[in-house]
């Protein structure tokens, strides 16, 4: 097992982030007595799973705006937060962050354990992990693929690029982070680690000169902080393509509703075809018959796929179909997912 040097110590990683802590909504400042708010740890460690912290924070101050504890969020209907949710992606998470609200407030409180957090909807071990060593001061380290960027290069670990070398590589990377986390700062540990990979040790061109570790680096001594981690490479995403119609009468847009369960799961979107991985040259899906104007492609990326959609456009007043409704423009925006205001976008 590897020994943590004074130059790759809790102690200098801290003293760095007494100084260069960044100043975000959820946070307390570093070395403060009191712990922060489980809740809003929670809130922004789910938004933060899905996107970065800039493109976070705006949805951050909103929602405990709107909902300042986990109860008032736990007593919001579902649609009122999937709406708030839309444009943070994955809608799964969304439905799992309310029905991780109601269990809370059931519970009367978050649990104070990893088990227990474990045990609520939408907490993986990575976000366990956060909310234990943040809101509740547990001495253990929360490892994403930025604190495993940084640990693998500081220590020089992962030269193996197979699958299953890079999965061993993981779990020493995750036992050396939490042996070297400190049992009095596990929280301000834990987010001296997520600045430093997201600010510092960055993966291309990393700002060494400002790094903590700077002198310790094993990757740097090599001069090959790039090379780490050699993780195996990722197979090519596959393509899906489809087809997606806006169908406008004055200031209403025909929208549908879908299925509650599976990918952007009872989101509005404009109907259209399936999505498949094989070309669809002809238009299918059309929710009726009408005047279909072309209106450009919309492109999306999901976690296991890209979509492209070829827009089309119509105007026909007529009764909305089975499962379908008319919904104002700016409502209809408002409630479709990302991938759902590209299309609206391109038409309206
Ligand atoms: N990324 C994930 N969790 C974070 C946090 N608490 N602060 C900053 N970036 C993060």
């Amino acid at each position: 097992m590897l020994e943590s040097s004074p130059d790759l110590s809790a102690d200098s990683l801290l003293a760095w982030y007494d100084r260069h802590a960044r100043d975000l909504p959820w946070r307390i400042p570093p070395g403060y007595p009191d712990a922060p708010d489980p809740y809003r740890v929670w809130l922004s460690e789910i938004m933060l799973q899905q996107t970065t912290v800039p493109h976070a924070t705006p949805y951050f101050l909103k929602f405990t705006r709107l909902w300042p504890r986990v109860e008032d969020l736990a007593a919001a209907t579902i649609d009122d937060v999937t709406r708030e949710w839309a444009g943070l992606g994955y809608y799964a998470r969304a439905r799992n962050l309310h029905k991780c609200a109601c269990a809370v407030a059931e519970l009367g409180g978050f649990p104070e354990t990893i088990d227990g957090l474990l045990a609520l909807p939408g907490i993986g071990p990575y976000t366990a992990a956060a909310i234990a060593a943040i809101a509740f001061r547990i001495p253990v380290a929360p490892v994403d693929g930025n604190i495993e960027r940084v640990i693998s290069r500081a220590f020089a670990i992962a030269g193996d690029a197979t699958p299953k070398g890079w999965a061993a590589d993981k779990k020493q990377i995750s036992a050396l982070v939490n042996e070297i986390v400190p049992p009095d700062r596990p929280g301000d540990f834990a987010q001296a680690m997520m600045d430093l990979g997201s600010g510092v040790c960055t993966p291309k061109a990393p700002n060494c000169m400002l790094c903590p570790w700077m002198d310790g680096c094993l990757a740097r001594r090599e001069g090959a902080q790039e090379a780490y981690p050699a993780k195996p490479q990722k197979k090519p995403q596959p393509e899906r393509i489809g087809h997606a119609f806006v169908l406008v009468d004055g200031d209403v847009v025909l929208m549908e509703r879908r299925p509650p369960s599976g990918l952007l799961g009872g989101m509005l979107m404009p109907p259209g075809s399936d999505w498949l991985e094989t070309a669809q040259m002809t238009r299918t899906g059309a929710p009726v018959e009408a005047d279909w104007q072309e209106a450009g492609e919309a492109r999306h990326v999901f976690t296991h796929f890209r979509l492209t959609l070829k827009v089309w456009q119509a105007q026909k007043p007529m009764s909305a179909p089975q499962g379908m409704e008319w919904v104002n423009h700016e409502e209809a925006l408002a409630a479709a997912p990302t991938i759902g205001r590209k299309v609206l976008k391109l038409a309206l």
